[in-house]
């Protein structure tokens, strides 16, 4: 099952009120959403999720909560066509989990883990067309060295993709554990002992083959035109890329002008229309990170809109 992560922080920093109207952008296994739905008892929640079967799960865990909810199946990167959609130009509270759930990752058929042997997939939204044995059998050796280097940062990039490519001449990778051994054969003992040589190679083809670091600005710029004044935005990262991502666009639109920075009284007309909530990220507790290990690179960021 998936334990949410930061959910107590996250929920408080909401500022809920009973008729709070709030889209979760990440509805997953539904912690959040339920948490939400629980407070907001004359309000409303709009939860988008790419993922048939994480929806399908968790339209019966919120109705045991409430009625006043919507489950939107969509990329989050179309937030603000969907609301739009439904006539809602406005909303108190936007809540993204970035990321993969724990049964995305844990169902062997999804393709996701480097444990279990699966036909490689890793789609969030399985009526995609790109999946990872399109990236991992068709892509050029260059494009793989690059999002291996961009989006996984492993060292043995060069040699990993160069294995896997003269692998193909012989035959396509189909399974994860196939890849697996690839890789594990593509770096030194060293490393193999060390951690799992696979992780960071999985993580840059998952996110690859879901757009996952091209979705994130633009979702959030979709985010602050939709957040109501006094609303707040929050975004739950699980790596340094996403984070960067996120980090970089709260500090742009809650930056202060030069000009009148060191000013006593900043005029109201200078002031940018969100502030940042969160100098440094929140992190898990000790306590939340040994219960749930998967909380342990988790950061989340807050801005809320002032004008
Ligand atoms: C970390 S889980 C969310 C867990 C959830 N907060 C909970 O407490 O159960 C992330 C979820 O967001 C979905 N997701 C990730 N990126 C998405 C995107 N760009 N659009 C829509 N859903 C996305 C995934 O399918 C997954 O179900």
């Amino acid at each position: 099952m998936h334990i949410s992560v930061l959910k107590e922080e996250a929920i408080k920093n909401l500022n809920l009120k009973e008729d709070s109207v709030i889209i979760d952008a990440t509805l997953g296994y539904g912690g959040h959403s339920s948490s939400i739905l629980k407070r907001i008892k004359k309000g409303f929640l709009f939860a988008f999720d790419q993922d048939s079967e994480a929806i399908n799960y968790s339209t019966n865990f919120l109705k045991k909560v409430g009625t006043n909810f919507t489950i939107i199946k969509s990329n989050f990167v179309n937030m603000e066509k969907e609301m739009k959609n439904r006539d809602i130009n406005e909303v108190d509270g936007i809540l993204f989990d970035l990321g993969v759930s724990s049964p995305q990752l844990d169902n062997d058929e999804r393709g996701f883990s480097y444990h279990k042997d699966a036909r490689l997939d890793m789609r969030m939204d399985k009526s995609n067309e790109l999946d990872a044995y399109y990236v991992v059998n068709s892509y050029s050796e260059n494009d793989l060295i690059r999002i291996f280097r961009d989006y996984g940062e492993d060292k043995y990039s060069k040699n990993i993709a160069k294995n896997i490519v003269k692998y193909r001449q012989n035959k396509n990778i189909e399974t994860t554990l196939e890849l697996v051994e690839i890789i594990k054969n593509s770096v030194p003992e060293s490393v193999r002992r060390k951690k799992h040589p696979a992780r960071q190679i999985f993580q840059a083809i998952r996110i690859e083959v879901n757009h996952e670091l091209d979705v994130i600005e633009p979702a959030l710029r979709s985010a602050t035109n939709l957040i109501k004044i006094g609303g707040r935005i929050e975004v739950i990262t699980f790596h340094s890329l996403e984070d960067r991502i996120v980090k970089k666009y709260f500090r742009n639109i809650t930056k202060i002008d030069e000009k009148v920075k060191g000013l006593p009284n900043i005029p109201k007309e200078y002031l940018p229309n969100y502030k940042l909530i969160t100098e440094k990220a929140i992190i898990p507790t000790k306590e939340e990170e040994s219960l749930n290990p998967r909380s342990r690179s988790a950061k989340l960021r807050i801005i809320e809109r002032i004008k």
